[in-house]
């Protein structure tokens, strides 16, 4: 592995979780500092793992794949107007390479049951909490969520509707609200420490390693 951004909160948080598996290495730590096309280019890793910047992560990609390694962005915020010449430049280098906007497993399965019950009952709302120094109001996850649902809603449906909280004493919570006729369905995830990470990055690193082109979500590796 080479881990981009390896000296921020994520970054840091991955080294230590990759670095404790058993057949994970990483041989690579990339900073903001350094020529990173040149890095990539003497670099040992077959896959690099981007956690840096918003605007980056496309940009990332392009480079990681460019020098011959599969990239795994975690990096927020890649549009997925960028998804289609990424994937083709990853099949013209014959490379995997996956976007993960969430590492957590618990809200890629919390979005699988979510369009399994809005496709059931039909009206759905998101209610996403986070601590008061998160800045993106919706969160990322809940904007993918919220899509994803109107996806497999009947044609001309409303958009899902999204209330943000910001408060003190949470990490990161997001509740899917189903109701039907006297009843209601809430599909909650909770996230307490940076851990809910590491489960879903381990399965995307191995994901690449086995595939060609480029796609989007944990929900490709489940
Ligand atoms: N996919 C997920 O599940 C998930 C979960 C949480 C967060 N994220 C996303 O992951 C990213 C990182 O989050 P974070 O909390 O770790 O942020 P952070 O603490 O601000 O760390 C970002 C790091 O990226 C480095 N960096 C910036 N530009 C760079 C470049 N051109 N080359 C190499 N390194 C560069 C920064 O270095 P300098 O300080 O020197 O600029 C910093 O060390 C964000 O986009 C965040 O939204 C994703």
């Amino acid at each position: 592995m080479a881990i981009i951004g390896a000296a921020g909160r994520m970054g840091l948080f991955a080294d230590r979780w990759l670095s404790a598996q058993a057949n994970f290495e990483v041989v690579d730590r990339i900073y903001s500092k350094d020529d990173l096309p040149k890095v990539l280019a003497a670099s040992q890793a077959h896959v690099a793992l981007d956690l840096t910047r918003a605007s980056l992560g496309a940009r990332h990609a392009k480079l990681i794949l460019e020098a011959g390694l599969r990239p795994v962005i975690g990096t927020s915020g890649v549009d997925s107007m960028e998804d289609e010449a990424l994937d083709q430049l990853a099949r013209e280098r014959g490379l995997g390479g996956l976007i993960v906007p969430n590492f957590s497993l618990g809200v890629c399965l919390q979005q699988k049951l979510s369009l399994l019950a809005a496709q059931a009952m039909g009206v759905v709302e998101i209610v996403e909490e986070h601590h008061l120094r998160k800045v993106d109001k919706p969160s990322a996850t809940a904007l993918d969520t919220a899509q994803r649902i109107h996806e497999v809603l009947p044609a001309g449906s409303a958009p899902v509707p999204i209330h943000s909280i910001r408060t003190l004493g949470v990490h990161s919570n997001q509740t899917v609200i189903c109701t039907g006729p006297g009843e209601v369905l809430r599909i909650v995830h909770e996230t307490y420490d940076l851990e809910a990470f590491g489960p879903g990055m381990c399965l995307a690193i191995q994901h690449v390693m086995g595939q060609i082109g480029m796609s989007r979500g944990l929900q490709h590796c489940l």
